[in-house]
């Protein structure tokens, strides 16, 4: 079953959207797999956001996500990236649409509250290097009822 990285970022732990944010993947059925709260430092920001390392905006980014705690997830379940990235929203949040976290919740671009992974791929990626200790062996007893 396919799966995604999602990262709660600074400002969304520090303004309590993390149970909103919550909320909003498990109520739609998917299954959380991985969850913890940490801070990264400089080096492990960079490394997540490695592709992004010629960007004018680069070290902004990464200030921001050492500046405080954040939520690291692994959820699962049928096109979790793509419909993830749709529950998130666009980048920028003054074209998300509201509904979307980042359209309901966000303002500035670097302050948009929450990473998606952006493919399978990448997810990957992310999981491993996020969740090197691997995530929960589970799967919920709801999937008959979720899917057809
Ligand atoms: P990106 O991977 O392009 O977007 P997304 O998070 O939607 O996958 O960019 C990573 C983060 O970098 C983005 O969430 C916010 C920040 N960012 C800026 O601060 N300024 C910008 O112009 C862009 C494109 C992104």
């Amino acid at each position: 079953m396919e799966q995604t990285f999602i990262m709660i970022k600074p400002d969304g732990v520090q303004r309590g959207l993390v149970g909103e944010i919550i909320g909003r993947f498990e109520k739609k059925g998917f299954t959380l797999k991985g969850l913890k709260l940490l801070t990264v430092d400089q080096a492990f920001a960079e490394k997540h956001y490695a592709d992004l390392s010629a960007k004018p905006f680069f070290n902004g980014l990464v200030e921001y996500i050492i500046s405080g705690p954040v939520v690291a997830m692994v959820w699962e379940g049928k096109n979790v990236v793509t419909t993830g990235r749709k529950i998130i929203g666009a980048t920028n949040p003054a074209e998300s649409a509201p509904g979307t976290i980042r359209g309901d919740f966000a303002i500035d671009i670097g302050r948009n509250v929450i990473h998606g992974s952006d493919a399978v791929e990448s997810a990957r990626k992310e999981i491993g290097l996020w969740f090197p200790e691997g995530v929960a062996n589970w799967s919920s007893s709801l999937h008959p009822w979720i899917y057809e």
